[in-house]
């Protein structure tokens, strides 16, 4: 199971113990707004029809190419970078710009006929990915896309209704950010082999266990009311550095919708950032929170070898991992700087199913706070619009 720790000195002045009997009153608001991303698990026939299709497609490939931005692309580079081999070459690439020598080089490595591409846009419109569609729709047989698109919304859902192109669903009521445990984040994960009923399961375990978003969600705004407006995460595990840009864009485009109102994401790495962020945080302006990701089992473990330097004497890489972000827990308490710590038993299906809904939610209860919709972005229409007006 996973837990949030918050106990200590620089927390406990926060007081949202007080807060913790108005969790009900906050979840009858988002439950209000009728949305689907806390219910996903339900959705057994989904998850079926997903996994059969990536049954009888998984061999059939020697590569997957995902094309999607935003929501729907960071919850899958999450899933690819925490649950697939650090190092063996990638069996799937997602193509997240439109910058044309990504575009170009990719047919470097692959083989257009032996690839499957699966295209993903909730609105179906979104001009990156539907350019980027039709750069690769002159150069790879029909056969080889797949759409993961709004149910009836859209030119991809126009397109595969009259070529008879294979389209999963992103339900109605699941906008994009929130996407990545419906076929967004489930199709690619299944296609590499990852066991998405796990990643369901651990939705589940999320929802029963609402607590810790709650919590996590009065901490970080009663800090923003003291001017604490930035959040950095920093997971302490190679696998799970891609679920901070994931989340960051979760906070930003959830939360920053007036001049009052946003919390900063910012990205670290455990223990790579103490090496270069570090010092910001122990000593600089104190406008931060800290959420470590600490996860127990860190993998096989792997001894340091005999060495001159007595301190390391016997120990392992993974206990050197833990006692570094320990000490680092410990240099930030002692400046007084807040932090909390979310703990994972191991990275695995479950554990990020679950942390996925854990942030959902928390931010959901984050808008709530604040008064204001969590769920849109109205902020990003005014560059596309200026975009369309120079091309026109
Ligand atoms: O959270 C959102 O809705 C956005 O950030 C989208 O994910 C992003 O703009 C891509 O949109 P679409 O999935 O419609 O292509």
């Amino acid at each position: 199971m996973i837990t949030l720790n918050t106990d200590n000195s620089t927390i406990s002045e926060v007081d949202f113990s007080s807060k913790t009997n108005l969790l009900d009153e906050y979840l009858k608001k988002i439950e209000a707004r009728d949305l689907g991303f806390y219910k996903l698990h339900e959705d057994k026939e989904t998850l079926k029809k997903v996994q059969e299709f990536a049954d009888q497609n998984r061999n059939k490939y020697d590569h997957f190419i995902v094309l999607g931005i935003g929501g729907s692309s960071l919850g899958t580079i999450c899933l690819q970078q925490s649950l697939t081999h650090l190092f063996k070459a990638p069996k799937l690439f997602v193509l997240d710009n439109i910058d044309p020598t990504m575009l170009s080089q990719i047919e470097d490595v692959i083989d257009y006929s032996k690839t499957l591409f699966i295209i993903v846009t909730k609105s179906g419109g979104t001009p990156e990915t539907l350019s980027q569609y039709y750069y690769f729709r002159e150069k790879v047989p029909q056969e080889n896309f797949v759409f993961i698109t709004d149910p009836e919304k859209g030119i991809l859902r126009e397109i595969a209704n009259k070529e008879n192109i294979p389209a999963f669903e992103i339900p109605e009521n699941v906008g994009g950010r929130f996407s990545v445990l419906t076929p967004v984040g489930l199709l690619p994960a299944a296609l590499l082999g990852l066991n998405i009923a796990d990643l369901l399961q651990g939705v589940e375990e999320a929802w029963n266990n609402k607590e810790l978003a709650f919590k996590l969600a009065t901490t970080q705004y009663l800090l923003s009311k003291e001017g604490k407006n930035i959040t950095v995460m920093m997971p302490y595990s190679q696998r799970l550095i891609r679920l901070a840009d994931w989340y960051s864009q979760l906070l930003a485009e959830s939360i920053g919708k007036n001049e009052n109102t946003g919390i900063t994401p910012v990205k670290a790495l455990g223990v790579t950032d103490q090496h270069s962020q570090l010092q910001l945080y122990n000593e600089g302006p104190k406008d931060k929170l800290l959420i470590f990701i600490e996860v127990s089992d860190l993998g096989p473990t792997l001894q340091i070898p005999e060495n001159p330097i007595s301190y390391l004497k016997g120990v392992s890489f993974n206990k050197l991992m833990q006692t570094e972000l320990e000490a680092t827990r410990q240099s930030l308490t002692k400046n007084g700087r807040p932090n909390i710590t979310i703990k994972l038993p191991a990275v695995s299906e479950k554990t990020l199913g679950a942390l996925f809904l854990h942030l959902e939610l928390s931010v959901a209860f984050l808008g709530e706070f604040y008064g204001i919709d969590a769920f849109n972005q109205p902020g990003v229409e005014l560059s596309k619009n200026l975009t369309k007006e120079m091309l026109s």
